[in-house]
């Protein structure tokens, strides 16, 4: 038996941008049905990354998602880059009066699945997509299975593809998988959980001759780092010792609060652009559309631009009929995607050094960071960058 449901705008994959999306169209009224393959518990428990920029802080507040980012997040005012033995911050509010919020990317999400527990139709979950069907017709669809077993369709108006990197909404919109532009690194980052409490206030990106540190948080007893390693390295063959050793280098000076490791894990690096937005009613959005490179963590708040430009065109093409709008998304959300891509590259290629640098590499790349430090409107173009650039879309689109 196969369950079926009609919708007017099916979203795949419950993340931040699927379930963003979703609650703003509900404030406009219009009916959405979000599934994902993962259960409740699952989205809302696993612990992941969250630098949530200014502007996207804003808009979890104003549209009505929530405003607990203000209240639990943690205000972070600057960050310091260590290279060459020494330490430089960069103080955000002076440089341009902005800041960002440490609140991790599990917290947003449970705060977006309770409005739309609040607003709207529950979240479908346990339910694996394994197609996108008729993509150029009036009526496209998702096709499934329970984890049950049972088979479902949804059938709707439009249909998101908000289902990351993995999408399976990708293959109704491209060609090919691959159909974007590509760019792997030759390096990775070996990232750690340790259970102790925060060595300090903010982040510290470090750059030494052994390569990248971040010292990074999720909350006052569980702190996130990371340093550079190859891609291919097997996560269980590092020993806690050599772990330490590595971190402390990035940050000489200060001792680093250490605790038990609790989860060790390699994430490889890799920018990609979707060649392809669009494809008669299904749209990419979030991961599904683009990647980008974790330094710099841009990839939540990048998503949220792709999801304001959606919602505009979705209230213009639901209340006139128009698909002007919808029309412009691909170009709208493309200027955004490509900012980030070059601002997520450049950072990881200033912060590391790869495997076959020479001598010149790293005095060049010493230089470039010091071109940086050394001059406040590069300071202020970093912080501008860091803290978020405002999104192009009208406030009005996503007030209640
Ligand atoms: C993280 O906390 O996981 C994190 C923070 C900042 C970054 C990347 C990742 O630039």
């Amino acid at each position: 038996m196969t369950t079926s449901t009609r919708t007017q705008v099916a979203i795949l994959g419950a993340g931040p941008a699927g379930l963003l999306l979703a609650h703003l169209l509900q404030n406009a009224g219009i009916d959405s049905v979000v599934i994902d393959e993962k259960s409740q518990t699952e989205i809302e428990n696993t612990v992941k990354a969250g630098i949530v920029e200014s502007p996207a802080a804003a808009v979890l507040a104003q549209s009505g998602v929530s405003d607990r980012i203000y209240r639990e997040g943690m205000k972070h005012d600057g960050v310091e880059f260590h290279f060459n033995g020494e330490a430089h911050r960069f103080d955000f509010q002076d440089l341009v009066g902005k800041s960002v919020y440490l609140y991790p990317q599990h917290e947003v999400l449970k705060d977006l699945i309770a409005a739309r527990l609040r607003d709207g139709t529950p979240p479908l979950f346990e339910h694996r997509a394994e197609a996108v069907l008729d993509p150029q017709s009036s009526q496209p669809r998702i096709v499934g299975k329970k984890t049950t077993g049972e088979s479902f369709e949804i059938r709707a108006d439009v249909v998101i593809g908000a289902d990351g990197s993995g999408s399976i909404a990708r293959n109704a919109v491209s060609q090919s998988r691959r159909d974007g532009y590509f760019r792997e690194y030759p390096f990775a980052w070996f990232g750690v959980l340790v259970e102790s409490p925060p060595t300090f206030d903010e982040l510290i990106y470090s750059r030494s001759d052994d390569g990248f540190v971040l010292i990074s948080t999720r909350d006052q007893n569980v702190q996130r780092m990371y340093f550079q390693c190859d891609p291919l390295t097997d996560p269980t063959a590092i020993s806690d010792a050599q772990i330490w050793d590595r971190l402390q280098a990035g940050v000489e000076g200060t001792e680093l609060l250490r605790g038990p490791i609790f989860r060790k894990d390699v994430l490889r690096f890799r920018s990609f652009v979707a060649k392809e937005l669009r494809n008669g009613r299904v749209f990419l959005l979030g991961d599904a559309a683009h990647t980008v490179p974790p330094t710099g963590a841009k990839g939540m708040n990048l998503a949220i631009s792709d999801v304001l430009w959606l919602n505009q065109a979705l209230r213009s093409f639901f209340s006139t009929g128009s698909e002007d709008l919808l029309d412009a998304y691909p170009q709208n959300a493309l200027k955004r995607i490509w900012k980030a891509q070059q601002f997520s590259y450049w950072m990881t290629s200033m912060m590391h050094i790869a495997p076959d640098a020479t001598e010149f590499d790293r005095q060049r790349g010493l230089g470039e960071l010091s071109l940086l430090t050394d001059s406040r409107p590069a300071q202020q173009a970093f912080a501008e960058s860091y803290t978020g650039w405002n999104y192009g879309v009208d406030d009005s689109s996503f007030a209640l």
